[in-house]
């Protein structure tokens, strides 16, 4: 084969369009505004519960990773050598940042911290449904404060997120454990403390591994059918009441339950842990944290104690679109107002019109170029403004038709009043 023609056949034409690379989304404006409506409801809940917003580096040391995070983390990093020979990562969770924020600077800060942050995360994991390379992701986490009454705090939190969004009871469940419970069984059972994660592992792997697959790891430590018998009929923990009757007295008890199978994936916690399903089981988890009390020494040499959770913005949307809570016909309108230019001849007296109302705040559009009438009624309705300015003739007496464009009235308004109306 001549090389040329070699040539050809793989070297990508200029022309070709380039596709996006899979498990990363384009936001279109519609699916921009589903976000932004996800991400403004978590901002307010988490400040009705006293907690301020902060932000990290996209990129992090991959140090900081493969020390904190645990293998399956590990293994989903997007992880290269930056131009000054350094082993990085693209931030894969929000915890190590937040831990190597705090270590560095808590003795400046009035404690307990309670943190929040919106952060955009990737990992190499199988693109799958609620699974992609890259989400966004609502991190609530309270630093300095070791009682259990943290942990309720952040598991009410939890709840109103979802509440907020729209979601009841019916929709979502926190289903509850300690991992405390589990290293006190596996300390019963002389289990040697190296092998407590491999155990974790198998437990979170339990609801989505038949149980043949899970004896495989947990009899040669013989566990198989102490565990199971846990998982199936429960066992008494106080810790775990606690936190059911602290939530009881916010009246949040039935959005929450204890399920021992919650041991959770990643390595560093070491108390309660929790994760938001949908009742109905369709989707994967919503949400997921808890307590991670020995991470903050690890990174800055000072015990400090801390808990929190993790909310994607991917699994969140589906189950919200699922339940008709994100709709199209329910988005803000993207603009205020269309001042409708029907007669060219007073296109310089409509500008002067769309100018003030946007010095006054208001969001206007208008026809760029000559327009016929119907289209710039369409352009008004597609872009679900609430009024058309119509800046005809009577402009030359100060007036405009100012239409609502729901009930379609329409009234002849004075520019004096025209701001005053738009309200
Ligand atoms: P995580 O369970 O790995 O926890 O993630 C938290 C949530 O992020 C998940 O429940 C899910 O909603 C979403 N999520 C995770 N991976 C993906 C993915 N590949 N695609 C879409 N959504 C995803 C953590 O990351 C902990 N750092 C949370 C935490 C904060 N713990 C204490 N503070």
């Amino acid at each position: 084969m001549p090389p040329l023609f070699v040539l050809r056949l793989f070297t990508p034409s200029p022309f070709q369009t380039v596709q996006s690379l899979p498990g990363f989304r384009d936001f279109y404006p519609e699916d921009y505004a589903f976000r932004h409506q996800i991400v403004s409801s978590w901002r307010r809940t988490a400040r009705t519960y006293g907690f301020v917003e902060y932000d990290g580096p996209p990129l992090e040391s991959l140090e900081l990773y493969q020390k904190k995070s645990g293998d399956e983390l590990v293994g989903q990093l997007y992880n290269f050598v930056d131009k000054g020979d350094r082993p990085v990562s693209l931030r894969a969770e929000m915890t190590p940042t937040l831990a190597r924020m705090v270590a560095a600077k808590h003795q400046q800060f009035r404690k307990p911290l309670k943190w929040f942050s919106v952060p955009q995360v990737f990992r190499y994991e199988r693109a799958q449904k609620g699974r992609l390379r890259e989400h966004f992701q609502l991190n609530c986490d309270l630093v300095g404060e070791a009682g259990i009454e943290a942990d309720i705090e952040l598991i009410a939190l939890l709840v109103d997120q979802l509440r907020n969004l729209g979601l009841t009871a019916e929709d979502f469940v926190v289903r509850l454990s300690d991992r405390q419970f589990w290293t006190h069984f596996l300390k019963e059972k002389n289990v040697p403390e190296a092998q407590w994660y491999e155990v974790f592992q198998a437990i979170d792997k339990s609801e989505r591994e038949p149980r043949e697959k899970i004896a495989g790891r947990l009899d040669p430590l013989g566990l198989t059918d102490a565990v199971y018998q846990v998982l199936e009929n429960g066992a008494p923990w106080e810790r775990l009441d606690l936190v059911l009757a602290g939530l009881k007295a916010r009246g949040l008890d039935g959005y929450a339950r204890v399920d021992f199978r919650i041991v959770r994936g990643l390595a560093y916690y070491t108390g309660i842990v929790f994760e938001a399903f949908d009742r109905a089981g369709q989707h994967r988890a919503i949400a997921g944290g808890g307590r991670y009390d020995d991470l903050l020494e690890k990174l800055g040499n000072e015990s400090l104690p801390a808990a929190g959770f993790g909310m994607g913005d991917v699994v969140l949307g589906d189950l919200l679109k699922a339940k008709g809570l994100l709709k199209t016909e329910d988005l803000p309108p993207e603009i205020d107002a269309y001042v409708v230019i029907p007669d060219e001849a007073y296109r310089a007296r409509a500008l002067g019109v769309v100018q003030t109302l946007r010095e006054a705040g208001h969001a206007v559009d208008y026809p760029l170029v000559p327009t016929k009438m119907k289209k710039q009624f369409e352009n008004a309705e597609g872009r679900r403004a609430r009024w058309a300015v119509i800046a005809d003739a009577k402009l030359e007496n100060n007036l405009v038709e100012l239409k609502t464009l729901a009930d379609r009235t329409q009234r002849e308004v004075s520019l004096s009043d025209l701001i005053s109306q738009l309200s």
